[in-house]
């Protein structure tokens, strides 16, 4: 009958509708991990939700109602590359399956100098490794979000390599620190932070941090970050937080803390307990390499 109605492609577009939906990500208030505290107090969330970085919907900071337009549910992430069994999965199944949801303090230290403190919740990046279970040849994690420039206006703008592309080493991405976030004070990620799923790598600038995440492909050769092919000699693959080493037009060494004064940056932004192992052959005397 419905065949009859609505020809082949109608039904297809009502199956196809049917299928796609998935439930919104739920279990907030996630529970606080103790271990991870800071050493100043939060940003606020107006601050933290109004004042961000998504070029997909412009170079200004304040993007926030532009990208409402985005649709995150259903949200079909692909997981692919050097695995037995690669997937496709919405979001919110992906968040069920990788389990643990927590919210942990971090610290975000953005390379234009600054900064901000805020709660995340979420489940770390080495379930997802964990899951996918990466063939021994797989050295890097490639992150890949969405290509819609119909919604996204900063995509119909052809000189971004788009879509934005960030990349950690398989280590980096075992590391405990790394995070993929789906939550930010209590609540489902809102849009222009990168819902549904972003990264959080809070030892490294915060370009690094890739927003709403559709494909990860384990890969053994190293991938190429949307800013390190804009200008490779301001935006390096590492990338690591490291006030030596200058942005060539302006300083590191200071930040400018959301709502509050200026206070000195740190090595790995403060994280240098945790990750300092995975960059032990490349501490030179000026640091350098640990960014570039
Ligand atoms: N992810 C995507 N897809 N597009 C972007 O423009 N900007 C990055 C990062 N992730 C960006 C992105 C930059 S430069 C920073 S500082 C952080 O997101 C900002 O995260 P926030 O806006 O949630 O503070």
């Amino acid at each position: 009958k419905l065949l009859q109605t609505t020809g082949i492609a109608g039904a297809a577009l009502l199956i196809g509708k049917a299928s796609s939906y998935a439930m919104p990500i739920d279990g907030f208030p996630a529970e606080r991990n103790p271990e991870y505290v800071l050493d100043r107090a939060l940003t606020s969330e107006q601050d933290a939700t109004t004042y961000t970085n998504f070029y997909e919907f412009g170079s200004s900071k304040n993007i926030w109602r532009k990208a409402r337009k985005l649709n995150t549910d259903p949200w079909v992430v692909t997981i692919d590359g050097l695995i037995d069994n690669p997937i496709k999965i919405d979001a919110s199944d992906l968040v069920k399956k990788l389990g643990g949801m927590e919210e942990r303090l971090y610290r975000h230290r953005c390379v234009e100098a600054w900064s901000m403190a805020v709660p995340w919740a979420g489940f770390s990046l080495s379930n997802l490794v964990k899951f996918a279970s990466p063939k021994p040849k797989a050295k890097y994690l490639r992150m890949e979000t969405f290509f819609e420039p119909d919604v996204a206006p900063g995509q119909r703008q052809s000189w971004y390599p788009w879509p934005y592309v960030e990349g950690l080493t398989i280590n980096e991405a075992r590391n405990e620190l790394a995070f993929l976030a789906v939550g930010l004070y209590g609540k489902a990620l809102q849009n222009q932070n990168g819902a549904p799923i972003r990264l959080v790598t809070p030892w490294k600038y915060g370009f690094k941090s890739i927003k709403s995440i559709k494909r990860f492909t384990f890969t053994s050769e190293r991938p190429r970050s949307f800013w390190e092919v804009l200008s490779p000699k301001e935006y390096g693959f590492w990338a690591n937080v490291n006030p030596w080493v200058p942005h060539p037009r302006w300083p590191q060494d200071k930040e400018r803390v959301l709502g509050g004064g200026m206070v000195p940056t740190k090595l790995f932004n403060g994280y240098e307990k945790e990750v300092a192992y995975l960059y032990k052959d490349k501490y030179t005397d000026n640091k350098r390499e640990l960014f570039y």
